[in-house]
């Protein structure tokens, strides 16, 4: 492989720059692709309290089952009533599917529960079967339980289930009592491994996933979710938090946004809710920004002001914010503070930031935002307020956004950027030439304003808009230019999060799954190796601008003409005294690289960890071939340059790569 010419940069080790925001490199969790219910969510009964606008959703059932609507659960009134056939060969049962079959491993524990009471008095018995009944089986069965049920008050019922089979599309059945009717509502079955082990708790294997980000933030519930297709139909948080058993259904518009993914049974049930969410950011340890409605439905698909809360009808949405803040941060003996410790949380979870509106633009959005501002800086000034400046990356609306941002004094401005390989880059492609893009964006943003939250981003190649090694390693140069600029650049999350190989609508996506297995994709890896070497201060990096024949200016690499296709960042770490230095090489070849580390002395090792790939560059992760494309660690040795034994490191950077240096200062 030929190289190209050396390229020479230098590092100011002595002189540390702007702070990285401990937010940097986080998560964006958002209610599509089946990230919540069928995803990190670890349910695996799909429409557990039948309320889906069809009750029998997800449902097979025999025998005589009827629908009854005054159950416990006041927002879920309905539960099946079991009767038996009066026949001993008829069983009455009912059967769930799950989310395309639920993922069940041999020797693993589920917890099986059911609400239920004998309606007559008495008691009854219900039989639970896990089953395979897609292979050519001579017994279907996987595992299988029982519970006696007692009397005419509901009760909660559970039994554990330990299957002797693994099977990715299982179902759950329930059979009824052969000689006594049984009411039964809120039929859940969880794996009791679950992350932390928290019974109403996470799909293990995806939250670790969520942790070894290290992010720094987790912005939740959206997304176009908190906006709702109309407004009866946006995230409502309030319906999110208390037991379980009594949270409302909502529509979930990815349900139906793209007729050509289409997936009726999709619907939210808020098994992760508010309380979930905020409880995973401690596991994770990742700062919770919420984002609320800020009285607007989605406005690409609500052009009418009438569709939108008219302002003198805005106050219990702000009311919604401000209890939202209670709840999170609120005293224990306060409305919502106490329904934070009767959920298991009296501590409070110290939330800071909350966005208000998701994808809003124009004139309906800054008067809409401004109540909000002024109640929330009246009653929590200590709370950073995240505006957003629309759907757009840049252009009039957009630059209309960040004013009124301004304007209102925002500390944060949302950006969201789903953006071809040329906007990545920072270069033209004849056709398109997108204004303020590549590595270079941040270099020219106002100091004086708002802070940035580059709040949904992913480079979406042009034909093919699925995880391909290639954009991943587009999105990694253009980060050099956030890194560069972390003391305007608070927070960034890649979006969207999570994707269910048989149920996405969206694509490229961080993280994919099926019911058993999952996979990173590299455009993970790629914020991983961010998020993990975010280092504590910007240190400058710089090289001699090609272009200035004196040799004497100085500018960021960040793939001008002359870099040969390279850009590049560097930041210090306080806590491990580390020099961190990212190298993205977006070029067909190697390129030689000389890295004067200034002000530091004599040789060192340095450790190095790199993404690479040989194959096609379209290549991409998947379930079978997981960890096909994936960093890997190495070392290479620093030299000493001139009588001052400077720290210098030569290396070559392979062709179409990621490499990131720590050095031990
Ligand atoms: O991430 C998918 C969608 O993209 C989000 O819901 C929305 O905010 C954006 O348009």
């Amino acid at each position: 492989m030929a190289v190209q010419a050396q390229h020479v940069m230098d590092v100011q080790t002595k002189k540390v720059g702007a702070e990285v925001s401990p937010t940097m490199y986080g998560l964006f969790f958002e209610d599509i692709n089946y990230a919540a219910d069928g995803g990190l969510y670890a349910e695996l009964v799909k429409n557990r309290s039948f309320e889906f606008p069809n009750p029998f959703t997800g449902w097979d059932i025999s025998g005589k089952v009827t629908l009854k609507n005054d159950g416990p659960f006041e927002k879920n009134p309905h539960y099946v009533r079991m009767a038996p056939s009066g026949h001993s060969d008829k069983h009455t049962m009912i059967e769930n599917h799950g989310f395309f079959g639920m993922g069940i491993k041999a020797g693993e524990e589920y917890r099986f529960s059911v609400w239920a009471r004998v309606p007559d008095g008495g008691k009854s018995k219900l039989w639970i079967d896990l089953v395979d009944n897609a292979t050519m089986r001579d017994d279907q069965k996987l595992g299988n339980t029982s519970v006696e049920v007692s009397g005419k008050e509901w009760k909660k019922y559970t039994a554990i289930i330990k299957p002797n089979r693994t099977f990715a599309k299982a179902h759950l059945r329930v059979w009824g009592d052969s000689k006594v009717t049984t009411d039964v509502e809120h039929v859940s079955l969880f794996p009791v491994k679950t992350f932390k082990g928290r019974e109403n708790g996470m799909r293990e294997d995806l939250a670790q996933a969520l942790a070894d980000v290290h992010p720094g933030v987790f912005r939740f519930p959206g997304g176009c979710i908190v906006e709702g297709t109309d407004l009866a139909t946006r995230y409502q948080w309030k319906n999110t938090v208390g037991p379980v058993e009594n949270r409302p259904l909502n529509e979930n518009r990815w349900h139906y946004t793209f007729t050509n993914r289409y997936f009726p049974d999709y619907f939210q049930t808020y098994g992760l809710g508010f309380f979930e969410f905020f409880q995973l950011c401690e596991d994770i340890k990742a700062e919770p920004l919420p984002v609320l409605s800020v009285g607007l439905s989605c406005q690409f698909q609500n052009r009418r002001e009438s569709d939108h809360v008219a302002m003198d009808a805005l106050q219990p949405y702000i009311d919604d914010c401000l209890d939202l803040i209670e709840f999170a941060n609120g005293p224990v003996d306060s409305k919502w503070g106490k329904l934070r410790a009767d959920m298991g949380h009296p501590e409070p979870f110290n939330m800071k930031y909350i966005g208000i509106g998701n994808e809003q633009w124009d004139t309906p959005y800054f008067e809409r935002l401004k109540p909000f501002v002024t109640a929330v800086r009246a009653k929590y000034p200590n709370i950073k307020i995240v505006g957003t400046s629309g759907p757009d990356s840049e252009g009039k609306m957009f630059e209309k956004g960040w004013e009124a941002m301004k304007a209102q004094k925002a500390d944060l401005v949302d950006e969201h950027f789903y953006r071809p390989e040329n906007f990545f880059l920072g270069t033209a492609d004849g056709k398109k030439r997108y204004g303020n893009c590549g590595a270079l964006r941040y270099d020219s943003y106002d100091r004086k304003g708002p802070k940035v939250f580059a709040g949904e981003y992913a480079c979406h190649g042009a034909g093919k808009k699925w995880n391909h090694y290639e954009t991943s390693l587009y999105e990694a140069a253009f980060m050099t230019g956030i890194e560069r600029n972390a003391d305007i650049v608070e927070m960034a999350t890649y979006a969207p999060l999570f994707a269910h190989v048989e149920g996405w609508q969206w694509r490229p996506d961080m993280i994919w799954y099926d019911n058993m297995r999952m996979f990173k994709s590299v455009s993970y890896y790629v914020q991983q190796m961010y998020a993990m070497y975010k280092g504590t201060n910007v240190l400058k990096l710089t090289t001699k601008d090609p272009a200035d024949a004196k040799g004497k200016k100085q500018i960021p690499v960040a793939g001008q003409d002359g870099m040969d296709g390279l850009f590049a960042s560097s930041v210090f770490d306080k806590t491990t005294g580390e020099v961190i230095i990212k190298i993205v090489n977006t070029s067909k070849k190697a390129q030689a690289v000389c890295v004067n580390l200034l002000d530091m002395k004599g040789e060192r090792t340095a450790e190095i960890i790199t993404l690479q790939h040989k194959g096609s560059m379209d290549d991409e992760n998947t379930l079978d071939q997981p960890l096909k494309i994936r960093p890997v660690d190495g070392t290479v040795q620093c030299g000493v340059t001139g009588k001052k034994q400077q720290t210098v490191l030569n290396d070559e950077v392979p062709a179409m790569s990621f490499r990131l240096y720590r050095i031990k200062k």
